[in-house]
């Protein structure tokens, strides 16, 4: 059958996938704390080694419980959040009531203007997601993002632990990383600008527009 209204074909897409990581992560929500107290101080490491003008407006997509856009706020960043998970964003709104933070299906991000925001971020979203709505995703921001595009998540296997929470979460984290970055954001038009560690499995990727 022949999908008439784009918008709708466009929701129905990747929609399993999508449900799916709002169950996940409204579950998740209980024990994010952990994975906070993992990341929140790599964040504000990899921020403060960046050192990007505050006055750039930034977008967190998959925001979560808001750790990452809460380190750019406190640079002094107007950020604005996003995500699916109610349960995520009923944690980073108790923690960080002045940020603003929104239910937002990454699905709709054709529908944020180009260039509205001049830093779009994720922090361990990409390994979540299936290769086809990666691949959507990282254009989508690179289409909004104005001046940069700002990526945190994994670089290599990180062990027996984290291959077993992943397994849980889904089945995209083994190609995730086996598939190089560099192609998969030239894919959407990005070059690689700065990258570096954030931890033993973890990566910082920040990319600008070729
Ligand atoms: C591993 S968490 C990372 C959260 C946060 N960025 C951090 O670094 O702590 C992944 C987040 O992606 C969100 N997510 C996954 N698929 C999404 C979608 N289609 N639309 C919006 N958010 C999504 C989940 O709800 C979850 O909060």
């Amino acid at each position: 059958m022949q999908e008439s209204d784009p918008r709708q074909a466009r929701s129905r897409e990747f929609l399993h996938e999508r449900k799916r990581a709002r169950v996940f992560f409204n579950l998740t929500s209980v024990i994010y704390p952990l994975i906070e107290w993992h990341l929140s101080p790599r964040y504000q490491d990899a921020l403060g080694k960046l050192d990007l003008p505050v006055e750039l407006t930034v977008l967190d997509v998959a925001t979560g419980s808001g750790i990452l856009a809460a380190a750019f706020a406190g640079r002094g960043h107007a950020v604005t959040g996003l995500d699916l998970s109610e349960r995520m964003l009923k944690r980073a709104r108790k923690r960080f009531p002045a940020i603003d933070f929104r239910t937002f299906d990454l699905a709709n991000l054709p529908r944020i203007a180009s260039g509205s925001y001049d830093i779009v971020s994720c922090g361990y979203l990409l390994h979540g997601l299936s290769a086809r709505f990666r691949e959507t995703i990282v254009k989508n921001m690179a289409r909004i993002a104005g001046r940069f595009v700002l990526v945190f998540d994994y670089c290599c296997d990180g062990g027996w632990f984290v291959r077993l929470i992943e397994w849980i979460e889904g089945p995209n984290y083994p190609r995730f990383i086996a598939t190089p970055r560099d192609a998969e954001f030239a894919g959407a038009g990005l070059t690689i600008e700065r990258e570096f560690r954030t931890s033993e499995f973890g990566n910082a990727w920040l990319c600008i527009k070729k």
